[in-house]
């Protein structure tokens, strides 16, 4: 990318793609997307997983790019500019708001979990040989429930992320990203390969993919759209910040489906390097939680010849897959901060970067076994809280009013102009935008709400 001016721009069609992909693939497919599954019941979550990413994801990830591209600012201000050429009330600038609030919680905690990955590259340098699931689930236990070891890391992981973003995202990270997110996919695929050989495939198989809809609650259905707009980083101003670089003559639709066919494969795989050996060896479960994928393949490492290589090779660029995700999730803000205070980027990008940290300190200190461990807020740790706060709640009610300013509020013939589709792709997407997706989104909040009102 080309700095952070406002008219900026990607330094090619491939640099974009690299980005974009970038920023969806991370945490959300490797760490989130066993963990979230396993505890949805496997085959119907990850059905309805699959659906919202190609029926609602996609189509609010090319509304997303178009309003950044229309917009060429910051997301409030893009917003803010869109409505008002469109004469459209100033509050749709509440869009950009929501999603710099999300965006912040979430790299609280994105940061915490990142930085647990780099720990965990030290770990599997030194070796797992001879871990059983039991030693797996200690290490991983009493790791979490250290007061500092984690936030350290946690800080350096935050410290890398500020670094890049304050350089602005540049050379240096576009050439990166182009070598080593396809080394993480070959590493991804040698995984399933050994973990199939040696875990149980077949259980793996059927717990993804037989959909079994009497564990499918509402619950499950929100947290399967939450999952698919994390893992496509959507409504969180991230993607409307990556379009606003985007140059006019980029297909907008055709590389909407190429980052959510990636992001969704790159899931897939991770379930089904994960699975085999969740339900290969004993004393594991599927219903762990966060700790799902660091105490499955430290498994596999140990017991795969070369796995003091592997090991810490596959943890280093989940690594970096974490820190592309990262950067996006800052970059918002940044340069939100930087039209409105005018400050440098260097000086934002630090304060920012420092008050995430600052919070997601709580996120380490509310795990299992940590000194706030008790603290449960409606039933969840600190750290699912947030998570829940801007998954299941901003994520989506933000997809929702997006996609109904895009479809309703900002003219057709902007929109065709935007994206410069066949007529009768266009007409596909927007029926999606203006009826299909706000109404699900809308339905499945009635349902949440009518469940717990009825409790
Ligand atoms: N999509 C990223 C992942 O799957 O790890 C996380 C993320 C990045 C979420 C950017 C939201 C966002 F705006």
């Amino acid at each position: 990318m080309a700095g952070s001016s406002q008219h900026a721009q990607w330094s090619s069609r491939w640099a974009f793609l690299m980005a974009a992909v970038g920023s969806a693939v991370g945490l959300g497919n490797i760490w989130k997307f066993p963990y979230v599954a396993g505890q949805g019941g496997g085959g119907a979550f990850v059905l309805v997983y699959l659906i919202c990413a190609f029926m609602i994801g996609a189509p609010c990830l090319i509304a997303e790019l178009s309003l950044g591209r229309r917009g060429q600012m910051s997301p409030v201000n893009s917003m803010t500019k869109i409505a008002s050429e469109e004469g459209r009330s100033k509050a749709w600038s509440l869009l950009g708001w929501s999603g710099i609030v999300g965006a912040f919680i979430i790299i609280s905690f994105y940061s915490l979990v990142g930085g647990w990955v780099l720990a965990y590259i030290g770990k599997a340098a030194m070796g797992f040989t001879g871990w059983t699931a039991a030693t797996s689930e200690s290490t991983f236990n009493s790791f979490i429930a250290e007061p500092f070891e984690p936030i350290v890391y946690h800080f350096l992981f935050m410290a890398i992320t500020v670094g890049i973003v304050a350089r602005g995202v540049q050379g240096g990270l576009e050439k990166a990203v182009e070598v080593l997110m396809p080394a993480l996919f070959i590493i991804l695929i040698l995984l399933v390969v050994y973990s199939g050989v040696t875990g149980n495939f077949d259980a793996a198989i059927k717990f993804l993919f037989e959909p079994n809809f009497h564990k499918l609650t509402v619950n499950n259905i929100l947290s399967a759209m939450g999952l698919a707009f994390f893992s496509l980083s959507l409504a969180m101003g991230s993607m409307m910040t990556y379009g606003s670089y985007l140059p006019k003559s980029v297909n907008i639709p055709r590389s909407a489906f190429i980052i959510t066919a990636s992001d969704s494969m790159v899931a897939l795989l991770a379930g089904l390097a994960i699975f085999p050996i969740v339900f290969g060896y004993p004393g594991l479960e599927a219903s762990k939680g966060p700790g799902l994928v660091f105490v499955t393949l430290p498994i596999a490492f140990g017991q795969m010849p070369g796995g003091t290589i592997v090991g810490p090779l596959f943890f280093a660029l989940l690594g970096v897959a974490a820190i592309t995700s990262s950067i996006s999730l800052l970059e918002p803000a940044v340069s939100y901060m930087e039209e409105r205070m005018g400050w440098n980027r260097i000086k934002t990008t630090a304060t920012m970067g420092f008050a995430a940290f600052a919070l997601g300190i709580f996120s380490s200190l509310g795990q299992e076994g940590n000194v706030l461990a008790n603290v449960h807020i409606f039933g969840l740790s600190i750290m699912d809280l947030k998570d829940y706060i801007a998954s299941n709640i901003l994520m989506p009610i933000g997809a929702m009013f997006m996609m109904i300013f895009v479809g309703w509020f900002v003219s057709r013939k902007a929109m065709m102009e935007e994206l410069a589709i066949q007529d009768k792709s266009f007409r596909v997407w927007y029926f999606l935008v203006r009826y299909v997706c706000p109404i699900a989104i809308a339905v499945i909040f009635a349902n949440i709400i009518y469940a717990t009102i009825t409790g």
